[in-house]
Order: structure tokens, then sequence, then C-alpha cells
């Protein structure tokens, strides 16, 4: 069965950010990651059109919602280009079939006995799309704020509501059955002692504005824009028709500030809807801009597409999940960004692969050396080194994968002064070749296993070590490359950037 994994669906109230980037660009890595293993992937973003937050943004544009949530959602599909991501599908939430699939959705609830109609009273953050207890706001100038910082209002109206209450014991046996269901651990614990805390029944409904999904056989209610939203998951693979192909999915990734919906309600619907729950919820943690908290009002949001124009695809995607410990909140700033660039990028890998490719066109005719005796002391860093990237990647801990992969670089870097494979020509020509061979090797494994990270720069320093496409895989690695294969003439792949002031 392929592995499914999703990214939230993103709210189309305004355009993309490096926020929005950043959860698909984790997704992006594992699923290619996935495919170079050989596995079969099923990647699935999209956006979330309905509710009073876009309806509001649609009417301060002049448009109508329909057609502001086209035009927002064609800024999400151009960003899957700008950042190269290789998602399968792109859901859209006013798509009909998504209509189909929420209302089958909430008839299977309904005919479970899990929802009824009744009167909603409480505070109601738009900017979160949530409902909030009087005890976790707070006032300033007369104003109610949510832990959010969004402001809060009034709501008053009729409701359909879902029994939520009845699924707090079910919710906690699946947590404490499966430790890895929501990671990392320290959210887990979070989302433990809310729900031990009690759960109250959830508002499903809305009947104060129309933009979203109408509860069938009651059309004056549009449905809580957060049922709508999840059932995403279930739409784009085939329900109700087809449910159980690609579900349960393998894992969603989230933003910590939506775990709260992903690991409580969204479970609890799909086991009163007789449906299993996803396998993992992993909640990453939020970036800064220099220090800042990035807001509109600030005027500091990270413009995704400028901040690739001005420093290059791959160095972004990798500074965005080698900066920070997947998981953990994080600053991002360029001089950080220039300095992985030049130090890491250019310096220590770019530099060893130029190095190492340059002697071979030179001491060795432009021609891959016989295999290298496995005797060398870095041997160890590299050989292992796939399994070890797979094994910090099945638990979305990124930042450890390249952790690895750059001790491996380093030790490689290590070993070539040591080596000093340019020396060698004169006084023992065999081993110096064989000492190239070697470095050949392990910057194979170096560009096949960064190449989920950096597709485009790591194609690029495949084709320079003259690796066949069909050898581009994790399996391939096995096997060593031929002798006397030719070796383009090689360019650098990193270019070092001005350190900002
Ligand atoms: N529409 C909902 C999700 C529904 S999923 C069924 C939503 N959309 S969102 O557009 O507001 O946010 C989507 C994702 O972007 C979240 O995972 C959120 O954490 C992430 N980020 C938004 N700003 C961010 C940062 N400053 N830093 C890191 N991620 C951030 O919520």
């Amino acid at each position: 069965m392929p592995r499914y994994l999703t990214t939230p669906i993103y709210y189309v109230n305004d355009k993309p950010h490096i926020g929005h980037a950043y959860t698909t660009l984790a997704v992006d890595v594992l699923a290619r990651w996935y495919r170079l293993a050989g596995e079969e992937v099923f990647f699935l973003t999209g956006t979330d059109e309905h509710g009073q937050k876009v309806e509001r943004a649609a009417a301060a544009a002049g448009l109508p919602p329909q057609q502001f949530c086209d035009e927002v959602s064609q800024a999400f599909r151009d960003l899957t280009t700008t950042m190269g991501f290789s998602n399968d599908a792109f859901i859209r939430t006013t798509e009909p079939r998504h209509h189909a699939a929420c209302q089958a959705l909430w008839r299977r609830l309904e005919a479970n006995g899990h929802i009824y109609l009744g009167h909603y009273e409480g505070w109601y953050a738009v900017r979160d799309e949530a409902f909030y207890a009087e005890d976790e706001l707070t006032e300033r100038d007369g104003v109610k704020y949510a832990p959010s910082g969004a402001p809060v209002a009034w709501v008053k109206e009729p409701s359909y509501f879902f029994r939520l209450s009845a699924w707090a014991d079910k919710l906690l046996s699946l947590y404490e059955s499966r430790p890895d269901f929501i990671l990392p651990l320290g959210r887990r614990n979070e989302v433990l002692s809310f729900v031990k805390a009690g759960l109250q029944d959830l508002s499903i409904s809305r009947t104060s504005f129309s933009w979203g999904v109408k509860v069938p056989d009651d059309p004056s209610h549009v449905m809580y824009v957060w049922l709508d939203a999840l059932t995403n998951y279930l739409t784009a693979v085939g329900y109700p028709n087809d449910p159980t192909a690609l579900w349960p999915a393998e894992l969603h990734m989230v933003g910590k500030d939506i775990l709260r919906f992903h690991a409580i309600y969204w479970p609890a619907f799909l086991m009163a809807a007789d449906l299993p729950p996803p396998r993992r919820i992993f909640a990453h943690g939020w970036w800064t801009n220099e220090g800042q908290k990035i807001s509109k009002s600030l005027g500091n949001v990270i413009d995704p597409v400028a901040l690739v124009e001005e420093f290059g695809l791959d160095p972004v995607r990798y500074f965005l999940l080698r900066e920070v410990p997947f998981g953990q909140d994080g600053d991002f700033s360029r001089r950080s960004l220039t300095l992985r660039l030049n130090a890491e990028l250019a310096d220590a890998f770019g530099n060893l692969a130029n190095r190492t490719l340059s002697l071979l066109q030179r001491n060795s005719d432009a021609m891959l050396p016989g295999e290298v005796p496995p005797d060398s002391l870095w041997v160890e860093h590299v050989s292992g080194l796939a399994a070890k990237v797979a094994q910090a990647l099945d638990v979305q801990q990124f930042h450890i994968a390249l952790e690895h992969i750059f001790a491996a670089i380093r030790a490689a870097n290590v070993h070539i002064t040591e080596q000093a494979p340019w020396a060698l020509k004169k006084t023992d020509p065999a081993r110096g070749l064989a000492v190239l061979r070697g470095l050949h090797d392990a910057l194979r494994v170096f560009a096949t296993v960064l190449t989920p990270f950096m597709p485009t720069t790591m194609a690029a320093m495949l084709d320079q070590l003259g690796v066949p496409d069909d050898a581009r895989t994790l399996a391939a690695l096995a096997t060593p490359l031929p002798a006397g294969l030719a070796l383009p003439p090689p360019a650098p792949l990193f270019a070092k950037r001005e350190l900002p002031a």
C-alpha cells in the first residue's frame, strides 16, 4: 500500500509565506526519500477555502468568494512549482467531490448517533476558526484574546453539535496504545493533559454566514470549517466511494498551532464514523524572522518566491530543515542562511566534490578508476549512512538526518586532506587513484541521500559523477559503478555569497 502523506490545506485568506512552504517542504523530503527507496507514495497538499475568515477576505478584496479562492489557491499551486514540491495531488475544498465527501461523513456521524441539534453560545476567533472557553482568554483594552493572540467575539446561534465529550476515554486509550501517534513527545503530553481535563461537545455548524458546505437536509447551516477541512484527507483518497484504498494516512504533518484539531477532533470524527485514525500526526514548530514574530501587521512576512530568487531553491530547502531541530521553533535570519550556504554547501561539500572531480579529470583521464579496497577510515562513516538517514526520517528528524550526512562529509574532508591525492600522483599513483575512487564512491552516496533535500543540485552532482539515471536509487548504492566510466568536466554547484551586515 502506498504511503499516504499529507500537509495541512492552506487558508486562502492570504498569499503563501515561508511558514506554509516549510510544512510542505518537510513532507516533500519524506515523499522523495521514500520514492528513492523504491516505495510508492501518495503526497497530498491543497487549499482550505471555506469559512468566515475566507469569506471576509474575499469581501475585503471586493471579489465574489469563489473567484477570490480561485486566485489565491492558484498562488499556493504556483508555490509547489517554486519550491520544487513533488505532491501527487492538490485538493481544494470548494470542489464538488469534497462537498459530497463532507456530506457523506456528516450523514455517517448522524446515523451513528454522534450529532444533535442545539444552541451555541460562546467565544469564537475567526482568525483561528476556533472556539475558546472563557478561562482560556485574556483581556486587553476591553477586547478578549485567544491564547494565539487572535481576538474573539461572542457567538450565539443554533448549531449542530458533535458529541466530543463521549470520546475522551477512547482518545486517551488511542494515545496510550500508540506512543508515537503524536510526535514530538512534548506535544503529545500537551494533548494528553488537554484531553484528560475533559472535553466538551463541539459546535459543528454555523448559521450566521453561508460560505461553506451545507449541512445535509438543513441548508440554513454550513458545516464548521474544521470539520470540512479535515475531511479533505478522506476526499482526496476517494471517500465515500473507495475509502479503504489509501486510508489510513501514514502521516499528517502539521504546525503546532493546529495540532489540537488533528490530534483530538479528527481521530474522534473518524472513530465515530467507523474509520481508523491516521497512523501519525507530527507537529512542527514556528519560525520567527530575525527574532520577531512573523505577521502581516509587522510587515515582516517572508515571501518564499523572493527568497528562492535571491538564494536559489536548494540552499533555501536545505537551510529550512538544517537550521532548526524539527519540532522546535526557530529563527530565520539571512545571516545564518548565508553562513550555512557558504560553510556547509559551498566549502565543505561543494569543494570536496570539485577537488575530487578535478583530480579525476587530470590524474585519471576523466575516467572512474577501479574499485577501492574498503580499508580507509572514513568508509565506516559512509557505508551505513543511508540506513542512518532512513532511521532519522522515519521519525521526521530531518536535522538529525542532515547531521549524519554532514558528519560523513566532514570525515571525507579530513580524509582528502590527510591522503593528499594531488601529491600521490608522483609518489604512489596507484594509491592516488584508489583514494580518488573512494572519494567518488562517497560523493555518490552523499549526492544520493541528499537528493530529497536538494533535488536539482544533487541531480547535477550525480551528472558530474557520471552516475547513470537508473543507478540513482538507494538500492543501487550497493552496486559499485564500473571502472572506466566517463566523467564529464566538473563545475562548482554552490556559489558563496557575501555575508549580510
Ligand atoms: N487551514 C488550516 C489547516 C487545515 S488542515 C485540515 C490552517 N491553514 S494555515 O494556512 O493558517 O496554516 C497552515 C500551516 O502553516 C500550519 O501548519 C501552520 O503551522 C503553518 N505556518 C504558518 N505560519 C508559520 C510560521 N511562522 N512558521 C512555521 N509554520 C507556520 O491552519
